[in-house]
C-alpha cells in the first residue's frame, strides 16, 4: 500500500536546487522546476553516486561521478554509463509541506 509521507517544509525546496530528504529507510532527492515537483531515490544505478550532488536542468539530473543522466519524472537512465533506471516517486507540495508517495 502507498501512502503520502511528509518529507520537508515547502520553503526548503528551492526551484532548481536538489533537496536531500529521508523517508523511512530511503534517501531521496526532491526537485522543483516551474511548479512541477519530482523525486528520485538518491542513488545512481551505475555505481551508487549521490544524484543530489549532480546537475539538475529541470528535466534531468546528472550523476556527479561519471555524468549519467536520469529523467527526473520517470527515473529512466537516459545516458551512459547508467543503463538501469533509478526509482522515481510521485511528489507534491500541499499545506506548506513536501509530500512523497511511498510504498509501505
Ligand atoms: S556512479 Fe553515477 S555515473 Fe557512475
Amino acid at each position: 500500500m502507498a501512502d503520502w509521507t511528509d518529507v520537508a517544509a515547502a520553503e526548503e525546496l528551492i526551484e532548481g536546487e536538489p533537496l536531500v530528504v529521508e523517508a523511512g529507510d530511503c534517501v531521496l532527492v526532491v526537485m522543483s522546476h516551474r511548479g512541477q515537483v519530482s523525486c528520485l531515490e538518491d542513488v545512481c544505478t551505475h555505481d551508487g553516486g549521490p544524484l543530489s550532488e549532480g546537475c539538475f536542468d529541470g528535466g534531468t539530473l546528472a550523476c556527479p561521478r561519471h555524468g549519467a543522466k536520469f529523467d527526473v519524472q520517470t527515473g529512466e537512465a537516459l545516458t551512459m554509463p547508467a543503463t538501469q533506471p533509478t526509482k522515481a516517486f510521485s511528489a507534491k507540495i500541499e499545506d506548506g509541506r513536501v509530500w512523497v508517495l511511498m510504498e509501505e
